[in-house]
Protein backbone atom coordinates (compact mmCIF):
# COMPACT_ATOMS: atom_id res chain seq x y z
CA UNK A 1 0.00 0.00 0.00
CA UNK A 2 2.81 2.23 1.03
CA UNK A 3 4.26 1.77 -2.83
CA UNK A 4 1.05 2.21 -4.16
CA UNK A 5 0.47 5.76 -2.48
CA UNK A 6 4.26 6.67 -4.05
CA UNK A 7 2.75 5.13 -7.60
CA UNK A 8 -0.32 6.63 -7.05
CA UNK A 9 1.10 10.39 -5.91
CA UNK A 10 3.48 10.73 -8.54
CA UNK A 11 0.88 9.96 -10.93
CA UNK A 12 -1.55 12.67 -9.60
CA UNK A 13 1.28 15.27 -9.19
CA UNK A 14 2.65 14.41 -13.11
CA UNK A 15 -1.13 14.74 -14.25
CA UNK A 16 -3.06 16.82 -12.43
CA UNK A 17 -0.80 19.28 -10.78
CA UNK A 18 1.88 19.71 -13.69
CA UNK A 19 4.98 18.94 -11.87
CA UNK A 20 8.24 17.48 -14.22
CA UNK A 21 10.63 17.78 -11.13
CA UNK A 22 11.37 15.05 -8.36
CA UNK A 23 13.39 15.01 -5.36
CA UNK A 24 13.36 11.08 -4.15
CA UNK A 25 15.31 10.78 -0.92
CA UNK A 26 15.37 7.31 0.60
CA UNK A 27 14.60 5.76 -2.74
CA UNK A 28 15.20 2.05 -1.28
CA UNK A 29 16.21 -0.59 -3.76
CA UNK A 30 14.71 -0.15 -7.47
CA UNK A 31 11.09 -1.96 -7.69
CA UNK A 32 8.40 -1.83 -9.63
CA UNK A 33 7.05 1.72 -10.94
CA UNK A 34 9.92 3.83 -9.71
CA UNK A 35 9.43 7.18 -9.20
CA UNK A 36 11.08 7.65 -13.03
CA UNK A 37 9.04 5.67 -14.22
CA UNK A 38 5.41 6.58 -12.85
CA UNK A 39 6.82 10.63 -13.48
CA UNK A 40 7.87 9.50 -16.81
CA UNK A 41 5.03 7.35 -17.96
CA UNK A 42 2.64 10.83 -17.58
CA UNK A 43 5.77 13.17 -18.69
CA UNK A 44 8.64 12.02 -20.73
CA UNK A 45 10.28 14.81 -20.26
CA UNK A 46 10.36 14.67 -16.06
CA UNK A 47 13.57 15.17 -14.07
CA UNK A 48 14.13 13.00 -10.77
CA UNK A 49 16.74 13.06 -8.51
CA UNK A 50 17.17 10.18 -6.14
CA UNK A 51 18.67 10.45 -2.91
CA UNK A 52 19.87 7.50 -0.31
CA UNK A 53 22.51 7.08 1.88
CA UNK A 54 22.63 3.03 1.87
CA UNK A 55 25.79 1.57 -0.99
CA UNK A 56 23.53 -1.41 -1.65
CA UNK A 57 21.19 1.20 -3.11
CA UNK A 58 24.04 2.75 -4.90
CA UNK A 59 25.13 -0.16 -6.53
CA UNK A 60 21.79 -0.84 -7.96
CA UNK A 61 21.39 2.76 -8.88
CA UNK A 62 21.77 2.02 -12.76
CA UNK A 63 18.46 0.34 -12.81
CA UNK A 64 17.00 4.15 -11.52
CA UNK A 65 19.06 5.84 -14.27
CA UNK A 66 17.15 4.65 -17.08
CA UNK A 67 15.29 7.77 -18.10
CA UNK A 68 13.05 8.46 -21.46
CA UNK A 69 15.57 10.92 -23.58
CA UNK A 70 13.51 13.80 -22.96
CA UNK A 71 13.87 13.35 -19.13
CA UNK A 72 16.60 12.79 -16.87
CA UNK A 73 17.14 11.10 -14.14
CA UNK A 74 20.03 11.03 -11.52
CA UNK A 75 21.46 9.31 -8.26
CA UNK A 76 22.77 11.35 -5.42
CA UNK A 77 24.44 9.18 -2.50
CA UNK A 78 23.71 11.36 0.67
CA UNK A 79 22.33 11.69 4.15
CA UNK A 80 18.89 13.04 4.67
CA UNK A 81 20.30 14.37 8.40
CA UNK A 82 22.65 16.63 6.45
CA UNK A 83 20.28 18.51 3.92
CA UNK A 84 23.10 20.67 3.02
CA UNK A 85 24.82 18.05 1.48
CA UNK A 86 22.00 17.64 -0.81
CA UNK A 87 20.79 20.95 -1.94
CA UNK A 88 24.79 21.68 -2.85
CA UNK A 89 25.16 18.65 -4.88
CA UNK A 90 25.66 19.12 -8.47
CA UNK A 91 24.29 16.53 -9.42
CA UNK A 92 20.95 18.18 -8.23
CA UNK A 93 21.83 21.64 -9.54
CA UNK A 94 22.34 19.92 -12.76
CA UNK A 95 18.95 17.97 -13.30
CA UNK A 96 16.95 19.87 -11.16
CA UNK A 97 16.06 23.86 -11.69
CA UNK A 98 14.78 24.85 -8.35
CA UNK A 99 13.52 28.12 -9.32
CA UNK A 100 10.27 25.75 -10.83
CA UNK A 101 8.25 23.59 -8.42
CA UNK A 102 9.48 20.72 -7.10
CA UNK A 103 7.72 17.35 -5.61
CA UNK A 104 10.09 16.28 -2.87
CA UNK A 105 9.22 12.37 -2.08
CA UNK A 106 10.08 11.44 1.15
CA UNK A 107 8.37 7.85 1.43
CA UNK A 108 8.81 5.86 4.41
CA UNK A 109 11.83 7.16 5.80
CA UNK A 110 10.85 9.76 8.23
CA UNK A 111 10.50 6.83 10.87
CA UNK A 112 13.77 6.45 10.80
CA UNK A 113 14.82 9.71 12.11
CA UNK A 114 13.41 9.90 16.15
CA UNK A 115 12.63 13.76 17.43
CA UNK A 116 16.21 14.12 18.28
CA UNK A 117 17.34 13.90 14.72
CA UNK A 118 15.42 17.00 14.18
CA UNK A 119 13.21 15.94 11.48
CA UNK A 120 10.43 18.97 11.00
CA UNK A 121 13.49 21.07 10.71
CA UNK A 122 14.99 19.21 8.17
CA UNK A 123 11.53 18.71 6.41
CA UNK A 124 11.19 22.39 6.87
CA UNK A 125 15.28 23.49 5.30
CA UNK A 126 14.38 21.19 2.58
CA UNK A 127 11.03 22.77 1.15
CA UNK A 128 12.22 26.52 1.76
CA UNK A 129 14.46 25.52 -1.03
CA UNK A 130 11.86 24.72 -3.43
CA UNK A 131 9.40 27.62 -4.94
CA UNK A 132 5.57 28.35 -4.23
CA UNK A 133 3.92 25.66 -6.14
CA UNK A 134 6.16 22.93 -4.94
CA UNK A 135 4.30 19.72 -3.17
CA UNK A 136 5.69 17.34 -0.67
CA UNK A 137 4.80 14.22 -0.68
CA UNK A 138 5.13 11.96 2.54
CA UNK A 139 4.61 8.35 4.13
CA UNK A 140 5.34 7.44 7.58
CA UNK A 141 4.85 4.31 10.22
CA UNK A 142 2.14 4.59 12.74
CA UNK A 143 1.63 2.95 16.03
CA UNK A 144 -1.99 4.52 16.15
CA UNK A 145 -3.82 1.67 14.96
CA UNK A 146 -1.80 -2.03 16.25
CA UNK A 147 0.21 -2.60 19.02
CA UNK A 148 2.13 -5.07 16.47
CA UNK A 149 4.10 -2.37 14.60
CA UNK A 150 5.37 -0.49 18.23
CA UNK A 151 6.58 -4.00 19.11
CA UNK A 152 8.17 -3.98 15.20
CA UNK A 153 9.62 -0.78 15.91
CA UNK A 154 10.82 -1.74 19.04
CA UNK A 155 12.67 -4.62 17.46
CA UNK A 156 14.33 -2.49 14.93
CA UNK A 157 15.50 -0.38 17.70
CA UNK A 158 17.03 -3.02 19.69
CA UNK A 159 19.07 -4.03 16.43
CA UNK A 160 20.26 -0.52 16.56
CA UNK A 161 18.20 1.21 13.89
CA UNK A 162 17.34 4.16 15.47
CA UNK A 163 13.09 5.36 14.71
CA UNK A 164 10.04 6.55 15.84
CA UNK A 165 6.36 5.77 15.27
CA UNK A 166 4.50 8.85 15.00
CA UNK A 167 0.63 9.42 15.50
CA UNK A 168 -1.47 11.33 13.21
CA UNK A 169 -0.94 14.69 15.06
CA UNK A 170 3.23 14.02 14.84
CA UNK A 171 2.94 13.33 10.93
CA UNK A 172 0.39 16.19 10.66
CA UNK A 173 3.09 18.42 11.88
CA UNK A 174 5.48 17.61 8.39
CA UNK A 175 2.66 19.43 6.48
CA UNK A 176 2.68 22.91 8.42
CA UNK A 177 2.65 25.90 6.29
CA UNK A 178 1.83 23.95 3.36
CA UNK A 179 -1.63 23.47 1.89
CA UNK A 180 -2.84 19.51 2.27
CA UNK A 181 -4.52 17.82 -0.93
CA UNK A 182 -7.11 15.72 -1.03
CA UNK A 183 -8.35 13.74 0.95
CA UNK A 184 -6.16 15.46 3.20
CA UNK A 185 -3.56 12.99 5.76
CA UNK A 186 -5.06 9.21 5.50
CA UNK A 187 -3.66 5.76 5.82
CA UNK A 188 -2.33 5.03 2.83
CA UNK A 189 -4.49 2.79 1.08
CA UNK A 190 -7.19 5.75 1.68
CA UNK A 191 -4.90 7.78 -1.06
CA UNK A 192 -6.58 7.30 -3.84
CA UNK A 193 -8.01 10.34 -5.65
CA UNK A 194 -10.77 9.43 -7.72
CA UNK A 195 -9.89 6.01 -7.09
CA UNK A 196 -11.72 3.05 -5.35
CA UNK A 197 -10.60 2.23 -1.94
CA UNK A 198 -9.21 -0.72 -0.95
CA UNK A 199 -11.28 -2.81 1.49
CA UNK A 200 -8.50 -3.28 4.58
CA UNK A 201 -8.16 -2.23 7.65
CA UNK A 202 -6.41 0.99 8.94
CA UNK A 203 -4.71 -1.97 11.59
CA UNK A 204 -3.27 -3.76 7.95
CA UNK A 205 -1.76 -0.88 6.77
CA UNK A 206 -0.40 1.38 9.92
CA UNK A 207 1.25 3.97 7.52
CA UNK A 208 -0.14 7.69 7.09
CA UNK A 209 0.48 9.72 3.67
CA UNK A 210 -0.58 12.53 2.21
CA UNK A 211 0.48 15.35 -0.61
CA UNK A 212 0.35 19.19 0.45
CA UNK A 213 1.32 21.87 -1.79
CA UNK A 214 3.31 25.00 -0.85
CA UNK A 215 1.45 28.23 -1.29
C1 LIG B 1 11.80 1.68 3.98
S1 LIG B 1 12.85 2.18 2.67
C2 LIG B 1 11.71 3.06 1.62
C3 LIG B 1 12.06 2.96 0.17
C4 LIG B 1 11.07 3.64 -0.79
N1 LIG B 1 10.97 5.07 -0.54
C5 LIG B 1 9.72 3.00 -0.66
O1 LIG B 1 8.87 3.56 0.05
O2 LIG B 1 9.52 1.91 -1.21
C6 LIG B 1 13.79 3.52 3.40
C7 LIG B 1 14.94 3.99 2.56
O3 LIG B 1 15.46 5.18 3.18
C8 LIG B 1 16.87 5.09 3.19
N2 LIG B 1 17.37 5.89 4.31
C9 LIG B 1 17.22 5.64 5.62
N3 LIG B 1 17.82 6.59 6.36
C10 LIG B 1 18.35 7.47 5.46
C11 LIG B 1 19.10 8.66 5.60
N4 LIG B 1 19.43 9.13 6.80
N5 LIG B 1 19.49 9.32 4.47
C12 LIG B 1 19.17 8.84 3.24
N6 LIG B 1 18.47 7.70 3.06
C13 LIG B 1 18.07 7.02 4.15
C14 LIG B 1 17.17 3.61 3.35
O4 LIG B 1 18.48 3.31 2.89
C15 LIG B 1 16.08 2.99 2.49
O5 LIG B 1 16.51 2.84 1.16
Amino acid sequence: MNRAFLRNAVRFLAADCGIRQFLDIGTGLPATDNTHEVAQGVAPDARIVYVDNDPLVLTHARALLTSTPAGRTAYVEADLADPESILSSPVLADTLDLTRPVALSLIAILHFFPDVAEPYAIVARLMDALPAGSYLMLSHATGDFDPAVARAADSYRSQGIAGQLRSRAEVARFFDGLDLVNPGLVVAHRWRPGGPVEELADAQVSIYSAVARKP
